[in-house]
């Protein structure tokens, strides 16, 4: 047997916003690593694809929209026992901060910040996360390590998974569960093509970064498959900036 302290064997692995972008790559890559995968997502058809293109076989979908309560008790009920989570699922949404209303503030926090909370919660409840599993959150540089125009309520639903993810660590140590944050700068998916950047942004904005490029979802995937493995079994409570540089200038 080849010698891999990263191998996500035996490891049931669940995984939210597997449809698209990040959460898609990180089901791939786990799934190449060995994990026994239980995707989620609300578009059936593109969940349909990461399902297809999983290694392996005896994986499992749940199609959910993440933001009705129903849809979060269907996972739970569905979801088998796990060792690993990755909360991906999120939206973004640029407003200026006059034009916060409490729709806004719902809509963006049910998504980004409560469902991943309730989930855990839930799980926890239930008894379906194992002894020394590992929950990681996709959050950010926004609202982390700083902010940019019209980003005020995605950046403050960041900075609260940030915020939760530390408590938890410390709360769920004594069951030797472990909790991490990654937190990416601009990385190359359907999130950017939301109308927040232009065509000629981009490729200005992508300069900026001392390796001069944004980053593509596989090198989050690869992180979270560090923090899912047994190789990062002493790591709680961290932050994994993932940024091509872009916070150092
Ligand atoms: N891309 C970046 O530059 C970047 C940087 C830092 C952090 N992030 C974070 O990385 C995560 C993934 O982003 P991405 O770039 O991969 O975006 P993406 O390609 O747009 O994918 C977003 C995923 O979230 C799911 N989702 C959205 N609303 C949902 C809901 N109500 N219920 C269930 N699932 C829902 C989508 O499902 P459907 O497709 O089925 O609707 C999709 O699978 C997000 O949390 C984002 O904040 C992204």
């Amino acid at each position: 047997m080849v010698y891999n302290p990263f191998s996500l064997e035996n490891k049931t692995v669940f995984v939210t916003g597997a449809s698209s972008g990040i959460g898609k790559a990180i089901a791939i890559e786990c799934s190449k690593m060995g994990a026994q995968m239980v995707i989620t997502g609300r578009n059936g058809a593109r969940l349909n694809e990461t399902f297809q293109a999983l290694e392996g076989e005896g994986h499992l979908k749940i199609e959910a929209d993440l933001s009705k309560e129903q849809d979060i008790r269907n996972v739970i009920e569905l979801l088998p026992q796990v060792d690993g989570i990755v909360h991906c699922a999120g939206i973004i949404m640029q407003v200026p901060f006059s034009f916060t209303t409490k729709e806004r503030l719902d809509a963006i926090f049910s998504v980004n910040f409560n469902a991943p909370a309730l989930i855990s919660q839930q799980l926890l409840k239930h008894k379906k996360i194992n002894k020394c599993a590992s929950i990681v959150f996709i959050s950010s540089i926004s609202g982390v390590m700083g902010t940019l125009p019209g980003l005020s309520l995605y950046s403050a639903t960041k900075g609260a998974v940030n915020g939760l993810a530390k408590g938890m660590a410390v709360d769920l140590a004594p069951l030797k569960i472990r909790v991490n944050c990654i937190n990416p700068a601009m990385i190359q998916t359907a999130l950017l093509d939301a109308g927040t950047i232009t065509e000629d942004q981009y490729e200005e904005d992508a300069l900026k970064y001392p390796l001069k490029r944004y980053g593509q979802p596989e090198e989050v995937a690869y992180a979270a498959i560090y923090l899912l493995s047994d190789a990062s079994a002493w790591v709680t409570g961290s932050n994994l900036l993932i940024d091509g540089g872009i916070t150092l200038v």
